[in-house]
């Protein structure tokens, strides 16, 4: 038997041989395009490089595609299991050319790898071709020798093949297989086609147009080749088999799924052990791409797709979560191919863990309901639109799970009522919300959020994607269009720029369409949870509803805030470690040029803390440590240690962003720092590079508030301090190492001199001898200014000049530290005669001072104006005279 490995090695082997470069399954989440949910196909990892928007190295190129048909356009969910051909996970083989090589080749290779490589007889073999393409026929009846009766000439769309509703398009024609007369069914474009006796294999499409809004169709720059071939089908073939869910791969899962519930695979259950079968494949290789499970978009889309897949587990009697146990079967199966789900097979089975476990606690209930409810219908009764949304809303029934449980008894839900019912919930949202209180002029978000729904966000795995502009807001209202200078709001389907939260600063960046609107971002915020708005100015060209974007954050500033963001949970986790688990976050800000961080401690974190903070973050640093990120519930995330934050409200599932190594830290399974945080982080430790404290300082009773760097901005600030050491240390001639002992030194040399200063004045001011003595109204008197000597030292001045007896009457005004100080002192001569307060006083208003006091003999008086000094002591002369 050729296995399915077999025949993905062998096609992709043929067209390497034939100058085709193997390239790689793109991801299941388009990068490159904004308009489709999933890859749906070969050519979507293309796109731009059939319409010459984009150059490759190479013009041919071969690839095994991950394909999900869920969703869109392409949607096959509700068939599966009851099918033998529908999937929503499916690998497709194909190759391409771009302008190389076109319809004749494309044929010639096709048959030759049909005929020769696998083998297939030829007489089984016919195909389709669009019929107003005369060029096919002309070749298949040249290449594969092909009488008329096994070109069938299709008029219809079926032949005319489209990505989606814009994109390359094209003509095609498709390569069946014939199982002979014994099985029921008619040729392609007969009545009875949809029978199994002709199947088709591979599918050639001549692209040739670009498909615009509606109504528009270019032609590509050069014609060019995407064909596809469904491995699943394929291998059907090959393996003798009539049902794709019989191939190996398929037939393995089933037989997992078998084993794991008790149940025989062929049974009664044949159709739940196929949808267990073919949702754990589209569910490993979405989680593994990076969805996960949601409410909203892509995540919603995997939601409904394992809901289902866990409705028929449960219905096969599995009694715990199941699908997870199945992940090992398949990675071995498809794991060889698809390295990337050996890489994701712990997150696969954590997050189905997860979702089933969730799940299951509403599913009996719901269950419950909906048996109660069809009991009471009549045969064939449809069920009530509202009781469906109740399952939905209530119990996490997605309304196809409810349409599959229905299925089984021939019933359908009344889908205008399970509209109405939505319509409804939105209604009593707006009402309760306007009576909220939030402002107004915030109106304008509810609408948006009601109309457009949630914005998705990229920006954990990407920091670039298309997207395209659902609405732009100027001056607090929608509008067509805005032109260029115009600041506006702007909110895309999809956007990989982060929305402030957390702490966490938005992003900027810029959203871009070509020539016709560039719109640089500034910041990005959230408005009613979900909806993401980016805020910028419209730089040229002009900002409108419906244009296809690319949306690139500002990787730079991108980088500096994550590692900052990273940076912050060590801190964390090493602030607790010195100073108690009392240590708890009070606030945070992650911006690209610094952290702040507010942490409950009731007194000052010492010098010496702080720098055993700094030092244990630096080794953690350099330990280098995975940087691991999952999803689970709030309960299980608290319950393996995680640090949730201050005033966050929690859905019902978190994000735990868990860093570094500590294997005694059992109670946080190995991990360092364990936190719930939804903002974006650091690969590996080592990518924070250097982390520095800068501040420590109260906010708040209780509250400390850290500041610190790290990166580059960390390795600015000490080469900044390293110059200004060496600066002061070349102003003093030493060294660096120096520079503490030598100005200590010069510090003890100027105190030295400020004492010796003061006593050279005190000596002028006592030695100036009878030169510097006045007669004013009969008394000696001595005025003098004396500068810069401390106040306390003005009364023993005083006494020193009577004492020397020069003089009866002496006032002395000093000017030390800006401010003026006065001392009056008589003598015996003037005792009784004279008035010391008086005086001091007289000078202290020329000083600007509010009087003085003390005794007869000996007062004092201030001022605030030194400048006047010397007319203080003109005021006492005055006052004597
Ligand atoms: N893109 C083509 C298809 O999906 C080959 O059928």
């Amino acid at each position: 038997m050729t296995s399915s490995n077999d025949i993905r090695a062998t096609f992709l082997d043929y067209f390497a041989r034939n100058g085709h470069q193997v390239v790689d399954s793109s991801p299941l989440v388009p990068r490159n395009d904004p308009t489709l949910m999933f890859a749906n196909s070969g050519m979507v990892q293309f796109k731009n490089v059939f319409t010459g928007q984009e150059k490759r190295p190479y013009s041919r190129a071969t690839t095994a595609q991950k394909c999900v048909r869920a969703g869109g356009k392409h949607n096959d969910l509700d068939n599966v299991g009851y099918t033998a051909r529908h999937h929503t996970f499916f690998e497709m083989l194909g190759n391409f050319s771009f302008g190389d090589y076109f319809k004749d080749q494309a044929i010639e290779h096709a048959w030759t790898l049909l005929t020769r490589d696998f083998a297939l007889p030829k007489d089984k073999l016919l195909v389709t071709v669009f019929s107003e393409d005369e060029e096919a026929p002309v070749y298949w009846k040249k290449v594969a020798g092909l009488p008329d009766s096994r070109i069938i000439r299709i008029p219809t769309s079926d032949n005319f093949w489209r990505m989606g509703d814009t994109g390359p398009c094209g003509p095609c024609s498709e390569i069946f297989f014939d199982h002979g007369p014994s099985i029921p069914g008619g040729p392609p474009g007969s009545a009875d086609e949809d029978g199994d006796r002709f199947i088709e294999i591979w599918n050639l499409v001549f692209m040739q147009f670009e498909e615009g809004p509606p109504g528009t169709r270019v032609p590509l720059p050069r014609p060019s080749i995407d064909t596809g071939m469904g491995l699943e089908r394929f291998a059907a073939i090959l393996q003798g088999k009539h049902d794709n869910y019989d191939t190996d791969t398929l037939r393995a899962l089933i037989l997992a799924s078998a084993e794991a519930t008790g149940q025989d695979p062929d049974g009664p259950f044949r159709s739940s052990h196929r949808v267990v079968a073919d949702h754990l494949r589209a569910g490993t290789f979405l989680i593994a791409d990076g969805v996960l499970p949601s409410n909203e978009g892509r995540g919603y889309v995997l939601r409904r797709i394992l809901r289902r897949a866990m409705r028929h587990a449960h219905m096969m009697g599995a009694r715990e979560p199941l699908l997870h146990r199945l992940v090992p079967a398949l990675v071995r199966q498809m794991g060889a191919a698809y390295p990337e789900i050996v890489r994701a097979e712990a997150l696969v089975i954590e997050t189905l863990r997860l979702e089933e476990t969730r799940f299951r606690s509403l599913l009996d209930r719901g269950l419950h309901l909906l048996a109660e409810e069809v009991a009471k219908l009549p045969e064939k009764g449809t069920l009530a639109g509202d009781v469906a949304f109740r399952l939905y809303d209530t119990y996490g029934f997605p309304l196809d799970l409810t349409q599959d449980a229905l299925r089984e008894q021939g019933r359908a839900v009344d889908l205008a009522g399970f509209e109405a019912a939505m319509t409804e919930q939105k209604q009593r949202a707006r009402a309760a919300w306007a009576g909220s209180g939030e402002a107004a002029t915030e109106t304008v978000w509810f609408d948006l959020r009601e109309r457009l729904g949630a914005t998705e966000f990229l920006g954990y795995s990407t920091e670039s994607a298309e997207g395209e502009i659902l609405a732009v807001v100027q001056d607090g209202k929608v509008v067509d269009s805005a032109p260029a200078g115009a600041e506006v709001a702007v909110i895309l389907n999809q956007t990989p720029f982060y929305a402030e939260s957390g702490g966490q600063v938005g992003d900027g960046g810029t959203i871009q369409a070509g020539e016709a609107c560039r719109i640089v971002v500034r910041d990005t915020q959230k408005k009613l949870g979900d909806l993401f708005v980016h805020l910028g100015t419209v730089a040229h060209g002009a900002a409108r509803p419906g244009l296809a974007v690319v949306a690139e954050v500002d990787h730079g500033r991108r980088g500096a805030i994550r590692a900052h963001h990273s940076a912050t949970h060590l801190l964390h986790e090493a602030l607790r470690r010195k100073l108690g688990t009392h240590v708890a976050q009070k606030g945070s800000l992650n911006a690209p040029d610094r952290l702040r961080f507010d942490v409950s401690h009731p007194k000052p974190i010492e010098a010496d803390e702080l720098a055993w903070v700094e030092a244990e973050v630096n080794a953690r640093i350099r330990e280098n440590a995975e940087v691991i990120t999952r999803l689970m519930t709030p309960e299980a995330a608290v319950a393996e240690g995680a640090m949730a934050l201050f005033g966050e409200k929690y859905g019902d599932e978190v994000r735990v962003v868990a860093m570094g190594r500590d294997e005694a830290a059992t109670e946080r399974r190995g991990n360092y720092s364990v936190e719930l945080c939804g903002g974006t982080h650091v690969t590996r430790t080592g990518d924070i590079g250097l982390f520095r404290i800068v501040s420590e300082g109260a906010v708040a009773a209780g509250v400390r508030r850290l500041e610190a760097v790290t990166g580059e901005t960390a390795l600015k600030l000490i080469d900044e301090s390293d110059a200004y050491l060496r600066d002061a240390a070349t102003l003093l001639k030493a060294r660096p190492q120096e520079l503490a002992e030598r100005v200590g030194a010069l510090l003890e040399d100027r105190k030295r001199l400020e004492r010796e200063v003061v006593d050279l004045r005190k000596k002028l001011a006592t030695g100036g001898g009878a030169a510097a003595v006045e007669e004013i109204g009969g008394f000696r008197v001595a005025l003098r200014n004396v500068g810069e000597v401390p106040p306390r030292d003005l009364k023993g001045l005083v006494e020193a000049i009577l004492q020397g007896g020069t003089a009866d009457i002496v006032a002395v005004v000093s000017t030390a530290d800006g401010k003026a100080s006065v001392m009056v002192g008589l003598g015996d001569a003037a005792r009784g005669k004279a008035d010391a307060v008086t005086l001091v006083r007289a000078a202290s208003a020329a000083l600007g001072g509010k009087g003085g006091g003390g005794k007869p003999d000996m007062a004092q008086a201030g001022g605030p104006d030194a400048s006047q000094a010397d007319e203080a002591l003109a005021a006492v002369r005055a006052a004597l005279g």
